[in-house]
């Protein structure tokens, strides 16, 4: 490493900015310590002014994990499967409206797999003259928020997780959840997890995914669901990241929740490169 990085905060609670690295250069390892620990306490981290191809982006998440081949086949990269494809625009150049519904409510990726994923990255290829957004929000902070009656109810609970069959999920896509190669199975996951690197309590409950409780009736859990996603994502907890091209944004999909802001005109293009990182 010729000069330290440094870090500049983007929000008041998530978003900070990593200022000076290239990731299209193989990282040394002092630098990706430093970027290691940096995530450890930011959860959401930007490096600004990247322009790498899909090989380059997996050669990043390796770095962390294990990058995985998306859920959805039709979005996955051609050269590389574990990059694919954020996008509104479909092969023959009009809008992709699964594209532009994609993943606009508040959601965890993929906690409905067995496995569950370290982190996520995006990377932006073409973005909306104005909004067309992310929005992050912190479940550290959710937790340390939550009400002491709330914190004791949920300690005992254990969460019921299907792909895109909670409350925000049946509202989002109904019937048309998309194409896979697999089928999912329920999983279940303790409501409050804790941060396998900072030991920070975490609410793990997302309304996309969580569709209940054990042992609770869904007309409970439901509601109940809706009432800590209200809370987990108050504005005072939400950043709002407005997209430039060449933006390398990694989240961590313990500590955080995401969705597309979905507040863009779907006529402009929105084009991104993802990769989700497992545990090695
Ligand atoms: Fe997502």
């Amino acid at each position: 490493m010729t000069s330290m990085p440094e870090l500049r905060p983007l929000g008041e609670t998530l978003g900070t900015e990593a200022l000076g690295i290239d990731l299209s250069k193989p990282l040394d390892a002092d630098t990706f310590t430093w970027i290691a620990d940096a995530f450890a306490q930011h959860p959401v981290l930007v490096f600004r002014d990247q322009h790498l191809n899909a090989p380059e982006l997996a050669a990043f998440g390796r770095r962390f994990g294990k990058p995985r081949q998306h859920a959805l086949i039709k979005y996955r990269h051609t050269d590389c499967p574990e990059v694919s494809w954020l996008t509104n625009v479909d092969d023959e150049g009009k809008v992709d409206w699964y594209g532009v519904k994609r993943a606009t409510d508040w959601h965890t990726d993929s906690t409905f797999e067995d496995e569950l994923p370290l982190l996520a990255i995006l990377h932006a290829k073409e973005v909306p003259p104005e909004k067309g957004g992310t929005m992050f929000t912190d479940m550290r902070l959710a937790y340390d928020t939550l009400a002491d009656d709330r914190k004791h109810m949920l300690s005992g609970l254990t969460a019921l997780h299907g792909r895109s069959i909670g409350p925000a999920g049946e509202k989002l896509y109904g019937d048309f959840k998309g194409v896979t190669d697999k089928q999912y199975r329920d999983v279940r996951r303790p409501a409050i997890t804790h941060h396998p690197v900072s030991g920070r309590p975490i609410l793990f409950v997302n309304p996309m995914h969580t569709y209940g409780f054990v042992g609770m009736e869904q007309e409970k859990a439901w509601p109940l669901i809706e009432e800590l996603a209200n809370h987990a994502t108050q504005e005072r907890f939400v950043y709002y990241h407005r997209w430039r091209v060449g933006d390398v944004l990694m989240w961590d999909e313990r500590a955080t929740m995401h969705r597309g802001a979905g507040d863009y005109d779907p006529q402009q293009r929105r084009v991104m490169l993802r990769t989700i990182v497992y545990p090695n």
